[in-house]
């Protein structure tokens, strides 16, 4: 396997970290995102479920929504951390192109295992972009 790079495994380590915050009752499925500026900050965000299903969000939206509301929008790579090494959703990829499709997605089981190093662009091919609805 190919040598993954010691600041991509300390991404993962936080992402790691985020899911005791997790908050999952109902799914049991805790997620972990650490998401890196280029300015080098780190944002964590972690899924946050509801009683009221629909109305929880998944950890890369927090990590994302965090970062940008405190002004960063110019991001890196995200790392996304679950038991079993699962793949973001589509509602995260897109909001995760917003910001760039060059951003780097790792995506690692709780063992920190990485499963696979792409980038935004490749999780969502065509993606609805600020320039389609921007005229
Ligand atoms: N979840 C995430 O946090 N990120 C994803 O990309 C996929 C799903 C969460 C949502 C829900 O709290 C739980 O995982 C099970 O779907």
């Amino acid at each position: 396997m190919a040598q993954i790079k010691e600041d991509y495994k300390q991404l993962i380590g936080l992402a790691n970290e985020a899911r005791r915050h997790a908050y999952a009752p109902y799914s049991n499925y805790t997620v972990g995102a650490a998401l890196r500026t280029k300015t080098g900050r780190v944002y964590a965000g972690v899924n946050v479920e509801n009683a009221a299903y629909p109305t929880g969000i998944c950890a890369e939206r927090v990590a994302v929504f965090k970062a940008v509301s405190e002004g960063e929008r110019d991001f890196e790579v995200i790392a996304v951390v679950t038991d079993n090494g699962g793949s973001p959703c589509g509602a995260c990829r897109q909001v995760l192109s917003e910001f760039g499709l060059d951003t780097v997605v790792l995506i690692a089981d709780g063992n920190g295992k990485l499963s696979m190093e792409t980038t935004v662009g490749n999780l969502l091919p065509e993606a609805f972009l600020p320039h389609d609805v921007k005229k």
